[in-house]
């Protein structure tokens, strides 16, 4: 394990030490959003973040490149996990951690969404009696087969702070009797990830050339009439399944024949679809490399709809107002199905392409952006977590 930075602050100072605990894609973005609001509010140094990345993503393209674009800190430590089986992976992840908090002790544990790194850190700072903060709680898909379902349940019942990002996510935890009161702060807080577009899409319009770059930009194609599509596939219940994966691939090789499509491979895809012999066939549907996340971003809006099995993707679709298919049996982002602009559509061929076409066809757009708060989630989450240790420390001065 590697401590790679001392931390500038003063060790007498820090009214609150936080680990931050990240190591996939989504959560470097998720983290960026928090940590600048850290920072902002930095001046009289009253937080302390140490940031801790698992190492579970490792790729140029799933790991520096975000740190390098959002301006996220260098982590503290690194623990250079990698990739492995579940239990593996989060094995070693726990113990590493545990190391880090025992040396850091910290007044708190910060983790994001619903990844093996989410659940090893918010399983070692429990076993620990350290507070857990966990950002973006409260999601349910109903299946217990998928990873990220057993990682949130976990975590959202072992947290203190159970930051949501919709109020349907606060309904999710009161289902199973986490409310707020009786040593729990559960708070819609909207949705850190809405926070990071509305900061991110205006750099997005003046940085990227990928669009140049992948020639999408033709005398028909213009920001209102684009001519391609993208798509993400990463899920498990997709990748390792060669039923749903050839199915899905079958689909995106007939679309192509309508416009180009564009699929940033996750290294997983990548690997499946060498173990299966699977790959599309047809020269339109491009697959590249992972793409930054200002790419990424340039290519969300501008793409004529969105077929996806990513949580993320799914959400920035819906605040482009891009339409969107879930290559999915169940979301965790029902809001967006209800608004009729994502339809979730499953792995099927002939579902997706007449999906495709219903999607495209709907032109009115019922949702609402409010509906994942209004941009202010890192800072409310910021001064939610400021304000009760503050109170805690009161009370222990009084008590003293
Ligand atoms: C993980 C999360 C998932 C999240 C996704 C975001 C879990 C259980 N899953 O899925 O919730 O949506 O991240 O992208 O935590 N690999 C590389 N290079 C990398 C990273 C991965 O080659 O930098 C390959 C390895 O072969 C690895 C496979 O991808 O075995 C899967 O990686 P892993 O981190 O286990 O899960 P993801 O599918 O990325
Ligand atoms: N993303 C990216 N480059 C890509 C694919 C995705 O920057 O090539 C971004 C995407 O815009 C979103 C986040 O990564 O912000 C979603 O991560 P991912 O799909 O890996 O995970 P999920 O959200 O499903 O957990």
């Amino acid at each position: 394990m590697a401590s790679n930075k001392k931390s500038s602050l003063s060790p007498f100072f820090p009214f609150l030490k936080i680990v931050t605990v990240i190591g996939a894609r989504p959560q470097f973005i998720k983290a960026a959003v928090v940590s600048r609001a850290i920072q902002i509010s930095n001046k009289k140094k009253k937080i302390q973040e140490i940031l801790v990345h698992t190492g579970q993503h490792y790729d140029y393209l799933m790991d520096k490149v975000f740190f390098e674009e959002l301006d996220l800190p260098q982590p503290h430590y690194h623990l250079g996990v990698g990739s492995g089986s579940h239990g593996k992976q989060t094995g070693i992840m726990l113990e590493r951690i545990e190391a880090v908090l025992q040396k850091e002790k910290p007044g708190a544990v910060l983790v994001y969404g619903d990844t093996n790194s989410t659940l090893a850190g918010a399983l070692a700072a429990a076993k620990l009696d350290i507070p857990i903060a966990h950002v973006e709680a409260g999601l349910r898909s109903y299946n217990r087969r998928m990873p990220e379902e057993i990682n949130r349940l976990l975590t959202d019942h072992l947290s203190t702070f159970l930051f949501c990002p919709t109020t349907q996510a606060v309904q999710n935890l009161l289902k199973e009797g986490v409310r707020n009161g009786k040593g729990k702060i559960v708070k819609n807080v909207g949705d850190v990830m809405f926070d990071s577009i509305l900061y991110y899409s205006k750099i997005a319009e003046k940085k990227p050339t990928i669009l140049k770059d992948l020639d999408l930009f033709n005398p028909q194609s213009t920001i209102r009439n684009p001519q391609y599509y993208l798509a993400t596939l990463h899920r498990a219940e997709n990748t390792d399944d060669p039923k749903r994966l050839k199915s899905i691939l079958k689909a995106l090789n007939e679309i192509g024949k309508k416009a180009p499509i564009i699929l940033p491979l996750h290294p997983r895809t990548k690997k499946m679809m060498k173990t299966y012999d699977l790959s599309p066939d047809d020269h339109r549907v491009k697959l590249i490399k992972p793409v930054s996340y200002l790419n990424m971003i340039a290519l969300e809006k501008n793409a004529r709809a969105i077929l996806t099995d990513s949580g993320g993707v799914q959400k920035e679709a819906y605040w482009f107002k891009v339409p969107c298919l879930t290559l999915r049996d169940e979301t965790e982002w029902v809001e967006t199905v209800k608004s009729g602009w994502n339809i979730l559509i499953g792995a099927g061929t002939r579902k997706i392409l007449n999906g495709l076409k219903l999607i495209e066809s709907r032109k009115s757009f019922r949702g609402e952006r409010e509906l994942f708060g209004h941009g202010k989630a890192g800072e409310i989450i910021l001064h939610v977590i400021t304000k009760h240790f503050m109170k805690v420390k009161r009370a222990a001065m009084d008590g003293q």
